[in-house]
């Protein structure tokens, strides 16, 4: 009896998940390990709004400085505020129990959380998913993480949205052009931002940009050797089929 209370309840915790997981759609993030001034400005944004609260624990700042062009003396004047060295780990000084105290929960080490979440889409459409909810604490809610403990700290660029934003799958359809376009952000504000939608989503895909580096920084490098590597298979083909010829003609 116990066996079968058990499998029902796996069974229904199991099917719920899925659906749960089935009905956030996410926004697409077009990010680019490539553009090496988004992940500058990433960086920079990343200090400036999250490093408060979010710590990158397995990334040193001169690791960042020679993966992304910088020198030594930008990353000091920009990119470290705290007692960091140029040779440290991205380590905040926020103590986890007075987080909990004043959040509900301690803020997740970053490095990481692209593989968790599964793609940086995750982290893309959360970051613009924040809204006006006067019953939480923080008098906001997110689209992707129902009654989060985190404030809506983009507030003063994005505004604060009036509902919750629809996201890209929101198909609106003009019954004059009959045309069918996928709309996604915030319908209506309550209070503006210093932002418009466009200039906020740049914002937020460099973050995003900076994020998913610094979860993969060997991408960098393997993205350039891959191109490499193509490079030389393709010198190497054509020799081959130049020396294949030169075999063969003697034999027709
Ligand atoms: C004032 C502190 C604070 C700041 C600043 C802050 N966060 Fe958070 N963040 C939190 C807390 C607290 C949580 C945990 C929320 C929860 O579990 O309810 C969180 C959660 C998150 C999560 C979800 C983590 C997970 O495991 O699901 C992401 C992603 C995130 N923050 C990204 C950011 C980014 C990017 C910035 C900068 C733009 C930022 N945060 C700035 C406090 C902060």
């Amino acid at each position: 009896m116990n066996k079968l209370i058990l499998t029902l309840l796996v069974f229904v915790s199991s099917s719920y998940s899925v659906a749960s997981g089935g009905a956030v759609s996410l926004d697409h993030a077009d990010i680019d390990l490539s553009d090496k001034e988004s992940l500058q400005r990433g960086a920079k944004n990343y200090i400036n709004y999250c490093y408060g609260c979010h710590s990158l624990d397995y990334v040193r700042y001169n690791r960042i400085a020679s993966d992304l062009d910088l020198t030594e003396s930008q990353v000091v004047d920009y990119l470290i505020f705290d007692e960091s060295k140029y040779t440290s780990l991205m380590e905040n000084a926020i103590v986890d129990a007075d987080a909990k105290k004043w959040f509900g929960a301690t803020p997740p080490d970053l490095t990481m959380i692209n593989r968790i979440k599964g793609s940086p889409d995750w982290v893309y459409t959360y970051l613009k998913g924040f809204y006006k909810d006067e019953a939480r604490p923080w008098g906001v809610n997110n689209t992707v993480f129902p009654d989060v403990g985190m404030p809506h700290v983009l507030f003063e660029l994005q505004g604060l949205c009036a509902h919750a934003p629809v996201s890209e799958d929101h198909v609106v359809y003009d019954s004059l052009s009959e045309n069918q376009t996928h709309e996604s952000g915030c319908e209506e504000f309550e209070i503006a931002g210093s932002m418009n939608a466009e200039e906020f989503d740049e914002f937020v895909l460099d973050l995003t940009n900076f994020i998913a580096y610094v979860g993969e920084p060997w991408k960098l490098k393997s993205h350039k050797i891959g191109k490499w590597v193509m490079f030389y298979l393709l010198v190497l083909l054509v020799f081959s089929i130049a020396y294949y010829r030169e075999l063969w003609k003697d034999v027709h």
